[in-house]
């Protein structure tokens, strides 16, 4: 017989890793709802709780959003949760008792509203898990952002931040290599990092992987160096590669799976959806005050 482990939760948390297999079976009605009061009651700044989750159900939609972001597994999800920052909801309670308003635009406000929506997801991660299914966050989300405002009829002032495919596994879940403690915890003060000791615990934890160095991948590798550290980062980095004959892991994270030079250029077009959600903090107060 198995033994019960000391500290359930401490057991689970441990255990914990992300799920892209799921079980057709539906989630039962009356541990959806558990699960979704697990979230609901996370800590909130101000305890204003300005997030909202909406709960995708239907299968074309969710086959529908699985292939909007290139990742057909979210598809085949019995439930998908869409995480959203919602300042609408406090506007509105605002407006009825003549309050004055102003969170959709303060920074200080959207910074709260995401680690609010984030903790209450994290929440709900770890009420799915606790009754033996999985998860995975869907960040790519924001590559979509206006298509899911339209699809879901978002009002101003609500934002998406991230998807959650919930169900039951097919597969047993595996847990992901992290960083050892001494690379992550610092006691009392920031503790410097060695760099030659940061890299190979890297490399480690991404299990040595050492990816093809075919022409495709270095031309792209070759533009991002250039994009961010010009000439010299290029030829030094194709240098590398070359000698070592294979690209290492952190070549790959950031100069093809998350490329360098573009993913800066991003922001622009979030902070236009940002403010075409009324949320513009980046804009003078005086331009978007009301008179
Ligand atoms: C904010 C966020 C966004 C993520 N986006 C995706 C995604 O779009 N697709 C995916 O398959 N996994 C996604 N993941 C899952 C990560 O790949 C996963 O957490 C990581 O590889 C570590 O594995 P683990 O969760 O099993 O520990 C995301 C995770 C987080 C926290």
């Amino acid at each position: 017989m198995k033994k019960k482990p000391e500290n359930e939760t401490i057991e689970l948390l441990l255990e914990r890793g992300s799920l892209r297999n799921f079980k057709k079976r539906k989630i039962e009605p009356e541990i959806l709802d558990k699960i979704l009061a697990a979230g609901i009651q996370s800590a909130s700044g101000g305890n204003l709780q300005p997030y909202s989750i909406i709960v995708i159900q239907d299968p074309k939609m969710n086959k529908k959003l699985g292939d909007l972001c290139y990742q057909k597994f979210v598809g085949t999800a019995p439930v998908n949760l869409l995480f959203c920052i919602d300042w609408n909801r406090m506007k509105q309670i605002a407006d009825e008792g003549c309050a004055p308003f102003s969170a959709n635009h303060a920074f200080r406000h959207f910074w709260i509203s995401f680690q609010d929506t984030i903790i209450a997801a994290q929440s709900i991660c770890t009420a799915v898990d606790s009754y033996g299914m999985g998860s995975c966050y869907i960040g790519t989300i924001m590559e979509f952002l206006e298509k899911l405002i339209k699809m879901f009829e978002l009002p101003k002032g609500v934002f998406p931040v991230v998807l959650l495919p919930i169900g039951y596994p097919t597969v047993k879940i595996r847990k992901a290599n992290k960083f050892p403690a001494e690379f992550m915890i610092h006691h009392e003060k920031y503790q410097p990092y060695d760099n030659k000791k940061l890299f190979k615990a890297y490399t480690k934890r991404q299990n040595n992987t050492k990816h093809d160095p075919d022409d495709k991948k270095l031309k792209i590798i070759e533009q991002n160096c250039l994009d961010v550290g010009g000439k010299e980062l290029a030829k030094k980095c194709l240098k590398e590669i070359k000698g070592k004959g294979y690209i290492n892991p952190i070549q790959y994270r950031f100069g093809l799976h998350y490329p360098a030079g573009e993913m800066p250029k991003l922001n622009e077009k979030f902070l236009k959806i940002l403010k075409k959600q009324d949320m513009d903090f980046f804009e003078k107060w005086e331009s978007v005050k009301k008179n």
